[in-house]
């Protein structure tokens, strides 16, 4: 046998050391960042509101930057924090109402839900306290400011490692040193790139005029996440901005053609199509996170008006007939019972006569699109959109409060909407939290409320037009008193 020589022993030693050491680091490495863990929950309102359907790994932002960026960019914002933009915080969260957080190479990452869109608060007197309604649509919410606030704060000379570091050490209580000199420097100029491609692709926003709260312009965001070249577009296409819409019931919609122009007859595409919104592309969606948010948005019910107001109830049966005679027909029985011969179906362009700008907004390019877009998944592929030429006929479950109405979100009450176009007002305010029962609306004639900016509509503008829905069979034609029967039954829905 050979003896070995002896400074062998050290050689073998060191590496013996080195492959230890390496073993521990890519342990620490990959339970620090293999982890893929999004925050649930049990209750399905929680989960609506804070649960994950899967979007953040692709486009979230790192949540220690999110919380930053409205200390580091104070003056690109109307107001203090993200509140300021119609976001809302509930006591105890440190996200607002509609955004959910997920571990993610080894970073928690935050991105928007359904819930930042379909949730919103109301103050039913001006001394109450404003409560959380789930399902409405977030009247509040101006998304096109966030967007534009995100894009400018990110490329903002401020938002720097050494400017946006200490910051988050601070409110974080410490940072570790990796988190210190690696995580964050790096996440800062991840965030920089991945806003600049979104957002970068999404600049069709620059061309229009302010959505205002409570809208966005959903197609247009869609053919933008297509990678669309809008340079390349009809300028009838650009503008459709619309209002979110309510959400609840959706089970008993089954089959009906709705989103605003009746594009989609099927619940699970439209949920689908709405999760690809929040980054949920289809390899990344958290498909059992769908299926429950799906089956809560199936039944989930609209909030009476009769917990908070009274309705006279002889009135309301005075409006009942009425109400079968010129709108049953289209919107439903009642608020509860959508039956009706033409409900969720399509009325024409040329007989509704509304806004048209979000009608043309979708074309039979982006149907095509979107049903490539599951094409490797036969079972959940799009089949169902459709270019239409009119708008939908839709239920009217919880009406009084998806003021202001109208897809475009136009007409700021129901007795406006029962006026003829020409004594609408044409300018008004919204995002107001504050209900006016009187007229099934919110209080849309001060420009501001509790201190806060409303923001001022125009009708005048390009895709914010108030006319259509009127003349015969739409009541504008009515006498008062039935107009105020009329209101009065619609406050049952
Ligand atoms: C960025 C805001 C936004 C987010 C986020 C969002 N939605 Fe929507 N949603 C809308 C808008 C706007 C419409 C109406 C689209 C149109 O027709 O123009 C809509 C329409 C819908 C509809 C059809 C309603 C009807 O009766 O016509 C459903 C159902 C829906 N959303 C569910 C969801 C679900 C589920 C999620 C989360 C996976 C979600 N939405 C996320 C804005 C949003
Ligand atoms: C021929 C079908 C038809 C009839 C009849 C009809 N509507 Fe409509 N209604 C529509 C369509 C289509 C829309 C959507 C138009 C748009 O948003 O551009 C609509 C929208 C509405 C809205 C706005 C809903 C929202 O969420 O913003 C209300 C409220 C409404 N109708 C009430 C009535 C009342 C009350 C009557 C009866 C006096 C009536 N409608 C008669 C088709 C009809």
């Amino acid at each position: 046998m050979n003896a070995r020589p002896p400074g062998c022993r050290i050689c073998r030693f060191v590496l013996w050391s080195g492959l230890i050491l390496l073993l521990l680091i890519s342990i620490a490495a990959a339970i620090r960042f293999l982890p893929d863990r999004p925050v649930t929950y049990n209750d399905p309102v929680e989960h609506f509101k804070y649960g994950s359907t899967g979007g953040e790994r692709n486009m979230g932002f790192p949540f220690w930057l999110f919380q930053v960026l409205p200390e580091v960019c104070p003056d690109l914002l109307p107001g203090k924090g993200y509140q300021s933009l119609g976001f809302i915080f509930e006591p105890g969260h440190d996200l607002p109402v509609g955004m959910s957080k997920r571990r993610h190479l080894g970073i928690d990452r935050v991105f928007l839900n359904c819930a930042v869109c379909h949730a919103a608060t109301v103050r039913t007197t001006a001394n109450a306290k404003p409560m959380l309604v789930v399902g409405m649509p977030a009247n509040q919410l101006d998304l096109m400011r966030f967007q534009k606030f995100v894009q400018a704060c990110v490329n903002d000379r401020r938002f720097t490692p050494s400017q946006v570091v200490p910051r988050i050490a601070e409110k974080a209580g410490g940072l570790s040193l990796v988190d210190r000199w690696l995580i964050y420097p790096l996440g800062i100029h991840l965030m920089r790139d991945g806003v600049a491609s979104l957002l970068g692709r999404m600049r069709f926003i620059h061309q229009q005029d302010e959505w205002g709260p409570g809208r966005v312009d959903t197609f247009n965001s869609a053919k933008a996440i297509f990678g669309t070249a809008f340079e390349q577009l009809p300028k009838e296409e650009l503008i459709g901005v619309s209002d979110f819409p309510a959400i609840w019931n959706q089970a008993k919609k089954q089959g009906m053609q709705l989103h605003w122009d009746g594009n989609n007859s099927r619940v699970e595409e439209r949920n689908l199509s709405a999760a690809f919104g929040t980054g949920a592309t289809p390899k990344l969606i958290d498909h059992a996170a769908i299926a429950r948010i799906e089956s809560w948005i199936g039944s989930a019910k609209p909030p009476a008006f009769e917990r908070y107001y009274r309705i006279d109830r002889a009135l309301a049966e005075r409006g009942a007939p009425i109400y079968a005679q010129h709108c049953a027909a289209c919107h439903g029985r009642n608020g509860s019972d959508f039956s009706g011969e033409y409900v969720g179906k399509v009325t024409p362009i040329a007989v509704i006569g509304t806004d048209r700008g979000r009608l043309d907004s979708y074309t039979a390019q982006l149907a095509q699109n979107q049903g490539m877009l599951y094409s490797a998944d036969p079972e959940r592929r799009f089949r169902h959109f459709r270019k239409t030429w009119g708008y939908a006929n839709a239920p009217l479950d919880g009406l009084w409060l998806r003021a202001p109405y109208l897809h475009n979100g136009s007409v700021p009450s129901l007795r406006d909407l029962l006026q003829p176009a020409a004594q609408r007002p044409v300018t008004f305010y919204r995002g107001n939290e504050l209900y006016d029962p009187k007229g099934m609306g919110f209080v849309a004639d001060q420009p501001s409320s509790q201190g806060r900016a409303l923001f001022a509509f125009d009708t005048r503008i390009a895709g914010n037009g108030n006319a259509g829905h009127e003349g015969r069979g739409y009541g504008t034609d009515l006498a008062e008193a039935d107009k105020r029967a009329l209101i009065e039954y619609l406050k049952t829905f």
